[in-house]
C-alpha cells in the first residue's frame, strides 16, 4: 500500500494528467509527469520531465523518481511500459495496454471474451478494404488501428463514397473497418478495479458526440435499470478479462431494442467521467489513485445528477466564451485546462449539478447552441 507522501509518476501531462495531479496533491502525494511540452496542462501541479512519450530513457528516469506509475493516454508505446514495469509497479500493465491501444487487438479481445460488438474486419491495403466492405456493407467506418482520438484517424464510408479516397484519408495506415451502428443512445461505464479485484461502478453516463467529439455527458443516463445492470456487467467483464487495475471507461451503443454493443475501451480516466469530479463522492481521479496505490476504493455514489459540457476551442473563435453567463447556474463548476484555444481542441468543461437534467440541457443549449 502506497500512502500519501509517496510519489505518483504519470506518462502524459494533458488535462487528464492535470486533474489526476490536482487530486493527488490534495491527498498529499507528490506527482511527476512525462510530457513533450514543459508547459503542458499538468505543469502547475506536477514536476514535468520534458521528453516524448516514446523516450525509454526518460521513462526510466521517471520510474526511478516515483513509487508507482500510470498513464493518462493510451498512446504510450506498450514497449515503454514493459521497460519500466521491471523497475516499479505500473498500472495498467504493458500487456493490458498493448491489447487496448490497438483497435484490432481490442476487438479480438472482446471477441475472445464473447462480448458484444459491431461487425469488424482488419484492413491492411485497398484490396482488403474492398473485401471488408463487401462483407460488412455500408455505411461503415474505417479507423486506424492506433493513434486515433476524438474522431481523428477515422472516416465514414457511406453508400456513394469512394473506398480509395477513404483509404487515402487515413494515410493508408493499418486499420479496422466497422459496421456503422444505428444506435439509440451512446453510454459509457466508468469503473475502478483495485489490486484485490474490488470493483466500483459509477452511475451510467449518457454521451452525445458532435463531429465524433464528446459534446455533453449526462449522468445518470436515461436508460432502464436492466440496461444499467447489463452495461455494468459488460464493463466488469472487460476489466476482469484485462486484469485491469485502476479506472477504466467502456463506451457502448444502446440499440432501440435495448441491446448493447461495446464501442471502445479506454484503460484510464475518461472525458465522459468528468462528472464524477464534483458530481460524485469520489472523483474518477481520486479513485484511480486509490486503486493504483492499493488503498480502499471510495464511494462512487452521485451527490446530485450532473450534466457535463465540453468547452471546445471553437467557443473562443470570437473572443472569450460566455463563461460568466454559464456560471450563473447555481450548480456550475468550471474547469479550464490552461490550453491555448484552437478549433476542435478541448479547453475545459463545465459541470452542472442539477436535479432536473433536462432543464440543465435546455439551459446549456440556450447558451452554446
Ligand atoms: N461503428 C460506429 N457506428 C456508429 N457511430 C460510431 C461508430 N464508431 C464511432 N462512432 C462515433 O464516433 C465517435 C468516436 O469514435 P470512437 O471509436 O469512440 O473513437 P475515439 O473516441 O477514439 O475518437 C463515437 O463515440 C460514435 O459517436
Ligand atoms: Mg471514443
Amino acid at each position: 500500500m502506497l500512502l500519501p507522501g509517496s510519489t505518483i509518476g504519470v506518462l502524459g501531462g494533458g488535462q487528464l494528467g492535470r486533474m489526476l495531479a490536482m487530486e493527488a496533491r490534495r491527498m498529499g502525494y507528490g506527482v511527476h509527469a512525462l510530457d513533450p511540452d514543459p508547459d503542458c496542462c499538468a505543469a502547475p501541479f506536477a514536476e514535468i520531465i520534458t521528453a516524448p512519450l516514446d523516450d525509454v530513457e526518460a521513462a526510466r528516469y521517471l520510474a526511478a523518481h516515483c513509487d508507482v506509475l500510470t498513464i493518462e493516454t493510451e498512446h504510450v508505446p506498450a514497449a515503454v511500459l514493459a521497460q519500466i514495469e521491471t523497475l516499479r509497479p505500473v498500472y495498467p500493465n504493458s500487456a493490458a495496454l498493448a491489447t487496448v491501444q490497438d483497435r484490432l487487438r481490442q476487438r479480438e479481445f472482446l471477441n475472445r471474451h464473447q462480448l458484444p460488438q459491431t461487425a469488424y474486419a482488419a484492413v491492411d491495403d485497398l484490396a482488403s478494404l474492398n473485401q471488408a466492405l463487401s462483407g460488412i456493407g455500408r455505411p461503415a467506418v474505417l479507423k486506424t488501428r492506433t493513434s486515433g482520438y476524438d474522431g481523428k484517424g477515422q472516416v465514414r464510408i457511406g453508400a456513394g463514397d469512394d473506398a480509395a479516397a477513404a483509404w487515402a484519408a487515413i494515410a493508408e495506415a493499418p486499420a479496422v473497418l466497422e459496421a456503422w451502428v444505428q444506435y439509440d443512445k451512446e453510454i459509457s461505464v466508468i469503473l475502478a478495479r483495485g489490486h484485490d479485484g474490488d470493483i466500483r461502478c459509477y452511475p451510467l453516463a449518457q454521451n452525445e458526440h458532435r463531429q465524433h467529439i464528446l459534446h455533453v455527458t449526462r449522468a445518470p443516463a436515461r436508460v432502464t435499470p436492466a440496461v444499467v445492470q447489463r452495461a455494468q456487467a459488460l464493463a466488469v467483464a472487460v476489466a476482469e478479462g484485462l486484469g485491469h487495475v485502476g479506472v477504466m471507461a467502456v463506451e457502448m451503443f444502446v440499440l432501440e431494442s435495448g441491446e448493447l454493443l461495446i464501442n471502445e475501451v479506454a484503460p484510464r480516466t475518461h472525458n465522459s467521467g468528468h462528472y464524477t469530479f464534483g458530481g460524485c463522492v469520489t472523483s474518477q481521479f481520486e479513485q484511480h489513485l486509490r486503486a493504483i496505490c492499493g488503498l480502499p476504493l471510495g464511494d462512487a455514489e452521485p451527490l446530485r445528477p450532473a450534466l457535463m459540457l465540453n468547452l471546445l476551442g471553437d467557443l473562443w473563435a470570437n473572443g472569450a466564451p460566455p463563461l460568466a453567463r454559464i456560471l450563473t447556474h447555481p450548480g456550475a463548476r468550471l474547469h479550464l485546462y490552461g490550453k491555448q484555444p484552437r478549433a476542435g481542441r478541448k479547453l475545459g468543461h463545465v459541470l452542472l449539478l442539477d436535479e432536473d437534467l433536462d432543464a440543465a440541457q435546455a439551459w446549456v443549449d440556450a447558451i452554446v447552441g
